[in-house]
């Protein structure tokens, strides 16, 4: 069997046709959508994801404001830009790209933005509102994995799920939203014994562990779904995923390509969150 593969940038651009349709009738409402984006230091990764989450808000007419400190900026410097961004009302969504310099508590920083603008669901209030089923803002990779299987019509009701990886940025969120659409979840992780009794198991698979290749044909389960969400770099500087696509696409049914996978996605899905956040904010 070769699978089919899934293709983000495709459906990116479906979804962000629509996404641009509903910013240009709130802006006309007078309430245009509105991020910030935080940036503190010069990781070369954290710079590109920026620059494509600003480019994407340009092209739906999303208005942006980037905001970039150097490596060595005090902690305080950042709280108080994110506290005037919490009373600005031209901002709907505020994300500070991870991660930040070793002086600063990310949690401090990630609890400091206001919930109501916290697009990158990653405020506490928001995990404990997607943990109860109830969510306000969906973390944007998971979220954009979950609109892919949607996408393909994948219903999840008594499927077999494994999420390798138990980051608070995918894995766990991702585990919520997968029980939350009633598979049955299994979460592995760096600790767990035999990580391809797991895989093996699962009709849905989704790798998010950032180790390039790591899943292998072998490991995935004939006729699986298989969304790989790691983005990694080889020394030859091209990317691939935590998948090893040319064995795992001979086996699975479908599988999502890294680039132009759930990359494009998770961008997507910052841009609805903003969207949504602006609609929330008019509404009010
Ligand atoms: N760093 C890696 N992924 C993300 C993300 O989705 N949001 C933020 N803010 N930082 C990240």
């Amino acid at each position: 069997m070769t699978a089919k593969i899934l293709d983000g940038n495709a459906l990116s651009a479906k979804l962000r046709e629509s996404l641009r349709q509903r910013a240009a009738e709130l802006t006309a409402q007078g309430c245009q959508p509105g991020l910030a984006v935080i940036l503190v230091g010069e990781n070369p990764a954290s710079q590109v994801y920026v620059r494509n989450k600003i480019k994407a808000c340009e092209a739906v007419g999303v208005h942006s404001e980037k905001y970039e400190f150097p490596a060595d900026t005090p902690p305080e410097k950042v709280l108080q830009k994110i506290a005037a961004l919490n009373a600005d009302p031209k901002i709907h969504g505020i994300l500070v790209q991870l991660p930040l310099p070793p002086q600063f508590d990310e949690d401090e920083v990630l609890e400091a933005v206001s919930a109501e603008k916290d697009v990158d669901g990653f405020h506490a209030e928001n995990v404990g509102l997607l943990a109860q089923g109830n969510p306000r803002f969906i973390s944007c990779t998971p979220y954009g994995v979950m609109e892919m299987l949607s996408a393909e019509g994948i219903s999840l009701r008594g499927k077999e799920a494994v999420v390798v990886g138990r980051s608070n940025i995918v894995g766990k969120p991702m585990t919520l939203l997968l029980i939350g659409a009633s598979a049955t979840v299994t979460v592995c992780h760096s600790q767990t014994r035999d990580l391809a009794f797991h895989t093996r198991r699962a009709d849905v698979l989704i790798a998010a562990v950032g180790k390039p290749k790591m899943i292998t044909g072998e490991m995935v389960k004939p006729g699986a779904v298989v969304i790989d969400v790691g983005i990694n770099r080889l020394p030859d500087g091209k990317l691939c995923g935590d998948v090893d696509f040319d064995s795992a696409k001979e086996v699975a049914s479908l599988i999502t390509p890294v680039p132009g996978g759930v990359g494009p996605m998770t961008i997507t899905m910052l841009l609805a969150n903003t969207i949504e956040s602006a609609d929330r904010a008019a509404g009010k």
